[in-house]
């Protein structure tokens, strides 16, 4: 049968397409051998159909950036349902018979912007942009099909979106209002929301294509070495089986297991979604799901199901899968591949095997058409699966009364990662009124170990028990707890972490049988912790006398960045002739480079060349020029030139004719190094101890300290956090005119220029660097941006033609800067009343392999924080280790300094039994400081000493569950820097005002706010301003847009070039009567005044000051004892802005750092391996916070009345402040775990709880050990 469709018998292969026909946006395209099988969609949407709305940033699914929405038939039913999907892993052959919509396809400038776009603009829910368009797709896909979400859908729909800006709060609040159940002011308030329906359901308004019905048939497509197949009958699917030999092949479900493991490439790829037999849900005595159902159709079918006798337990499992992965996942990622998966990596902690195996169900496998054999799950594992197909799962029907099902799985973040450790416990009693155990319960886990599936023993000893007799649970934990022996898997959670963890959910289990049966305090051990609807509030007031400036308004690009028209660095369109390039970086972390091999490399089809140090053609290898800029004490190679510094050094570029290309080359270039390479120094205090010459001593204070009453010595040790900003290092280098072009991802345009000129041999006027826009930098684009432009300079120049370099995530995790670690051994000695008398701190900062751009000098300026420094005697080293070279990421120096004297603060109150707000209160300066008024502001707002008494109430009634609260007053001491300028242009054709200014917009409302203040100056309104990009000629000399002063500087420099502008104006109009505006533009350029003006932003500048920054922050958090999970239950959060320049703006930054603060102290975990390779080098393994990881309850207040005479136009600034409260979260989890170390029979001391409190360290301070687990 299948022979016809391969054998050139044409007669029978009338139904047998030879490409993939599918929609985009209307639109019916084809898409054959042009492409890779491994080709995806989000790259045929950007490089070959130019839609760049669609973006790309981790390739694993996570991070939702290419989130488009496809509307697929279901094989069976036949009905099309939308859903959103990750571009990133779909390969576009995969879609045949999709319609897909790209964010162009929803809503743009031409046909009117969709209400999923303006709502995000309008709502203010959008800073770099870069995430907008996948956040804008997903709200579309819940809102297709006429469904209508209620909030908290809505609210768990985003797991598989990451904002790094924003801090998720307004997106939330944005979609929430458009739900079904959003009060109905809400709602009547969303942008357009009555023009949903306006939306045509099939094509979308905006898109006038039609809809084409296109046939599920068989496709074969000879793809050079490979081939892609489309069967769609399992007939088919066998004869292809029969077809290919003994030729590689895999299976093509959802490909979403692409994100998780990467595979090899293979000769035959079979894309078997569309087989009806296997999507197939019926129900007789078993109910049986098709194996190629989705996730999110198998949870909708099981749920269904559940209200069948004897199938109740579904529900649970149905729970369970919702929360798997994340929406876009699980629309089309499959059980089958889930378990195939588990299969070929048993260490996987499939969910979705743990839960089947803990109900018994079996597999049915297709060996031929009509053939099946059954096997159980564990058999599985070691089935032989070659040419054959997994059919369906078999889910037995358990008796509803009898039956008890719990299961568990505990993630690194609420949402969106694998487990640390999943559990399922199925039993079954003899009645439905006793507590016996009828037969063998089910106790099944994964993440343990590969091998390791039921826990045997302790199934065994339950048989014929009582389960909830103290006696017989107490045996059953002993047994678990010794039986549970997990293995080592990095990165990840330890050994005793999982084991503690895997009993602890055990015991849940068991305290949840009945609640009346366990001891009072014991019972909400039981539950999870569940989330509220999250909620917000924001309160500031305006002054509407200096409108459109303090206008709360939101960015001037906003919508334009909801619809994917705005442009990044990759989004700017190929140049005839265009290359690629990619790095090539060490494996290790030492040693000396012999020379290269790129025998292999030569061999990918594009591969043009490989350039290493040896080509620089003796120009100087160095990014960092320490004789241009005196932040440089480090001369850093472009290309090691021998001597590696650290794993993820580059040594050279890859340049080929496609990206593709470039980077499968990289891979196989082979660095050949000296044998014996010294083991890499990863650790500050390994260096301390051994190698002297590492160390830089910043200051030396060997006196010792007076005599106190009391004293407390500590360690208090942070680590790095990478930057993740969603748009990777990105360079584009274009060989023009005896010169250069260069458009980098830069937050330095300056460095860029000079680098590049320095690289290619030519003066810097022959360089240009242009930047639009950056999609986020955070201090991570500082620097770093120059080694990516100088080495594609090199290209360019070799080649004479433009050549791009953007890197991929895991080459951007390696390559970069992640955040001084610091070490900080002190002691302090403080009278009877907490006061300091002396602190003494010997502060040793890992830098990496540089000393560039070190933060020790600022963290000495700010480490006072609200408090004195008298009599403070800190000894700061530097310690070079081999790591990339550490950079001045968000908030660097004082987010370690202001967090060290809360450190001390609390550690003072715990040794005198205080509170730690009257210690602060007590070493707290007095002079000029608004605190103490603040402080009561916020505590009388958020109810803190009643909450206060509830948590210590709620702490005494709950073992396992504890809630902690604190409070983090906070001075932060702005000082001016830098060198900025802006150029305001009035056209004298309309009257319209252009803005170019020397800055780089990333994110932080820059061109909105000097929008507003060129709008305030000139009288104008904010439509007739535009910002235009910023480039090296008009922003000559400018310094680098870091450091929180950017947009008051800009704002300052365009106040000053605006003045300059009505200064010449004015006797102008003096000369007329009462003159509109355009009249008196075009009267000033009849008479040759200059209508362009620069001014000019520096630390001298005479009418703006050093300031300080008041903020205050309330933490309230709960944490699960027996897991290690966490939820912040509200946050109080008050900042002194002064007069906001725009207070929208100034919220979202606020929010949006905080919330990057939150990921360095609870979950952003860096480790490396022992050849010094950094081991969580992406987001697989690497966790920011997601959407449900924000608080609860966030309230954000800025401070009233208090515009700041010092500062610009009465502002001050906001990009960094709040970072450093986000330590107020660690420190009210210490406090949630005091009370746990109490209560587990530790002392009631102060303990180092390691930085960053990921659950398994939360776990660890927790004190708490299987022993304690009782019923009553
Ligand atoms: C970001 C992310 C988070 C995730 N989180 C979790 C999590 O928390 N818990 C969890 O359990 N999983 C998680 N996963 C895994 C996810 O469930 C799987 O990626 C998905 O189910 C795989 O299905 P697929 O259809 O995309 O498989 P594919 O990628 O298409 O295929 C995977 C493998 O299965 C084979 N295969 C597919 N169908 C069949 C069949 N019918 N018969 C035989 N072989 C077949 C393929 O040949 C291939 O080898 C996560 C994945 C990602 C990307
Ligand atoms: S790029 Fe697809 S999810 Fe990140
Ligand atoms: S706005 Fe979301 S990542 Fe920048």
């Amino acid at each position: 049968m299948w022979n016809y469709l391969f054998s050139g018998d044409t007669s029978q292969e009338t139904n047998m397409a030879s490409e993939v026909t599918l929609s985009i946006n209307g639109k019916s395209i084809t898409v054959g051998n042009e492409v890779l099988a491994t080709t995806t969609l989000s790259s045929y949407l950007r490089e070959n159909l130019k839609l760049t709305g669609t973006k790309v940033n981790c390739n694993e699914g996570i991070c939702g950036a290419c989130i488009v929405v496809a509307k697929i038939e279901h094989p069976v039913s036949k009905t099309k349902e939308t859903f959103s999907i990750n571009s990133c892993l779909v390969p576009i052959l995969n879609c045949h018979g999709w319609e897909i919509k790209t964010i162009e396809g929803v809503g743009n400038r031409k046909d009117d912007y969709h209400p999923v776009q303006k709502q995000l603009a309008e709502k203010n829910a959008t800073q770099c942009g870069f995430c907008s368009p996948g956040f804008a797709m997903n709200m579309f896909s819940l809102l297709a099909d006429e469904k209508k979400p209620t909030m908290q859908q809505v609210e768990d729909a985003f797991g598989g979106n990451i904002c790094r800006c924003t801090g998720y709060r307004s997106i939330l609040e944005a979609y929430k209002a458009m739900a079904s159940d959003a009060p109905a002011l809400t709602r009547r308030q969303c942008a357009d929301i009555e023009d949903l329906e306006k939306f045509c359901s099939k094509s979308g308004k905006p898109c006038s294509g039609e809809c084409k019905k296109v046939k599920a048939q068989p496709i074969k497509i000879k793809l050079g070495a490979e081939n892609w197949r489309k069967v769609v009958t399992t007939t088919e699917l066998f004869a292809a089986f029969a077809e290919i030999g003994e030729d590689s092949y895999k299976l093509v479900a959802g490909n979403t297991s692409e994100g998780v493991y990467r595979s090899q490439s293979v000769v035959h790829y079979i894309d078997i979604k569309d087989i009806p037999d296997l999507r197939q849900v019926s129900a007789s005595e078993n109910f049986k799901l098709g194996a190629s159902s989705t996730l999110t159709e198998a949870a909708r079918a099981l749920r269904t199901q559940a209200s069948t006798a004897g199938f109740k337990y579904l529900n649970e499992i149905a729970s369970h899968w919702e929360n798997i992965a994340n929406l876009p996942i699980r629309n089309i990622g499959t059980i089958a591949g889930n378990l195939s998966m588990k299969r070929e990596h048993p260490e996987f902690a499939s969910d979705v095997f743990t839960l089947l195996e803990a109900v018994g169900a079996q597999l049915q496998i297709l060996t031929g058409v009509d053939k099946r054999e059954t096997v159980s799950l564990p058999g599985f594992l070691n089935y032989s699966i070659k040419k054959r197909v997994l059919e369906s799962v078999l889910f037995p029907a358990l008796d509803d009364a009898t039956h008890r099902l719990r299961t568990f799985h505990v993630l690194p973040r609420t949402q969106s990662s694998v487990s640390y450790v999943n559990a399922a416990f199925l039993v079954r009693l003899s009645s439905a009124t006793s507590w016996d155990v009828a037969e063998k319960p089910r106790i099944v886990f994964g993440g343990i170990r590969a091998s390791f599936i039921h826990a045997t023993a302790t199934e065994n000893l339950l048989v014929s028990k009582n389960i909830l007799d103290p006696v017989v649970a107490s045996q059953a934990i002993s047994v678990l707890n010794s039986e549970v022996r997990p293995d080592e898997v990095l990165p990840g959670a330890g050994v005793d972490y999982r084991r503690k963890l895997a009993v602890g959910l055990f015991y849940k289990f068991l305290l949840g049988l009945d609640p009346n049966q366990v001891d009072p305090r014991y019972k909400s051990g039981a539950e999870v912790l569940t989330r509220e609807l999250s909620s917000a509030k924001q309160d500031f007031e305006t002054n509407e006398s200096v409108f459109p400036l303090n206008q709360p308004i939101g960015k001037v690009e906003a919508l334009a960045q909801c619809a994917g028209e705005i442009e990044y660095i990759d989004d700017i369109p190929t140049r005839p002739g265009e290359l690629h390039a990619a790095f090539v970086l060490t494996k290790q972390a030492t040693g000396a480079i012999v020379k290269y091999n790129t025998d292999e490399a030569a061999k990918v089809p594009g591969y043009l060349n490989f350039y290493s140090a040896a080509d620089l053609d003796g120009v100087p290898n160095s990014f960092t020029p320490i004789d241009v800029y005196s932040s440089f004490l480090d001369d850093e190679e472009i290309f090691c030139s021998k001597e590696v510094k650290y794993a993820g050094q580059p040594v050279g570029i890859v340049v080929a004719e496609t990206r593709a290309a470039a980077v499968q080359a990289a891979e196989l270039v082979v660095i050949e190094y000296e044998t014996n390479a010294p083991k890499p120094v990863l650790d500050v205090m390994e260096v301390i101890k051994m190698t002297r010459d590492r160390v830089v001593v910043v200051e030396k204070n060997d006196e010792s300290p007076p005599k106190s009453a009391n004293t407390v010595k500590g360690i208090f040790e942070i680590g790095h956090q990478y930057p993740l900003y969603m748009e990777n290092l990105s360079s584009i280098v274009v060989p023009h005119d005896g010169g250069y072009d260069v458009y980098p991802s830069t937050q330095w345009m300056d460095l860029d220029q000079n680098v590049v000129a320095r690289t290619v041999g030519v003066p810097a006027n022959k360089v240009t660097v242009y930047v639009k826009r950056i999609g986020g930098g955070f201090g991570g684009k500082q620097s770093r941006s120059s080694m990516v432009s100088a080495a594609c300079a090199l290209a360019a120049k070799k080649h004479n033609r433009a050549v791009r370099l953007v890197l991929p995530l895991t080459t951007n995790m390696e390559v970069t800067s992640k955040r001084f670690g610091q070490r900080n051994e002190y002691e302090v000695g403080f009278d009877n009343a907490g006061k300091i008398e002396y602190v003494t701190m010997h502060v040793i900062q890992d830098s990496g392999c540089s000393r560039n751009e070190s933060p020790m000098g600022i963290f000495v300026a700010f480490f006072e924080s609200c408090y004195g420094s008298e009599g403070y005697k800190i000894q700061p080293q530097e310690v070079l280790t081999n790591k990339a070279s550490n950079g001045p990421i968000r908030g660097p120096g004082p987010i370690e300094g202001i967090a060290f004297h809360d450190e001390i603060m609390e550690r003072i109150a715990k040794h005198l039994k205080k509170d730690p707000l009257e210690v602060k209160l007590v070493n707290m300066q007095k002079l000029d400081s608004p605190l103490p008024n603040l402080i009561n502001e916020i505590k009388s707002k958020a109810e803190y000493d009643k909450r206060k008494q509830e948590v210590e109430a709620y702490n005494q009634m709950n073992r396992w569950k504890k809630r902690g609260l604190a409070i983090t007053p906070m001075r932060y001491p702005f000082m001016l820097w830098n060198h900025l300028t802006s150029t305001v242009s009035i056209y004298q054709g309309d009257g319209s005002v252009s803005i170019a200014h020397g800055g780089i917009e990333m994110g932080q409302g820059l061109n909105t706010k000097i929008t507003q203040v060129a709008a305030h100056i000139l009288k104008l309104p904010i439509d007739q301003i535009s910002v235009k990009t910023s480039n090296s000629i008009t922003g000559a000399n400018n310094g680098i847009s870091g450091g929180s002063i950017i947009s008051e500087g800009v704002s300052y420099a365009t106040m000053k070039a605006c003045q300059t502008l009505l200064d010449r104006l004015e006797p102008v109009r003096a000369t007329m009567e009462n003159p509109t505006w355009l009249q008196l533009i075009r009267e000033a350029y009849n008479r040759n005044v200059n209508l362009s003006a620069q001014g000019l932003f520096s630390k001298d500048v005479p009418d703006v000051k050093n300031y300080n920054i008041w903020c205050v922050c309330i933490s309230e958090v709960e944490v699960d004892v027996l897991t290690g999970e966490r939820q912040i239950r509200r946050v109080d959060l008050l900042e002194d802005v002064g007069q906001s320049l725009s207070p929208l703006i100034d919220i979202g930054q606020i929010e949006g750092a905080f919330i990057m603060g939150l990921g360095y102290w609870l979950s952003e975990e860096l480790t490396f391996d022992e050849a010094g390779r950094l081991r969580e080098n992406r987001l697989w393994n690497y966790v920011p916070p997601g959407p449900k990881d924000i608080p609860v309850d966030f309230r954000v207040y800025l401070r009233r009345n208090a515009p700041n005479p010092l500062g610009v136009l009465g502002s001050k600034t906001t990009g960094e402040p709040a970072i450093c409260l986000s330590v107020n979260v660690w420190f009210a989890l210490r406090n949630a775990l005091e009370a746990a170390r109490v209560d587990a029979g530790g002392p009631n001391d102060y303990f180092d709880m390691k930085q960053p409190a990921t659950l398994e360290h939360i776990h660890e301070s927790s004190l708490t050990e299987p022993m304690q687990f009782k019923l009553k």
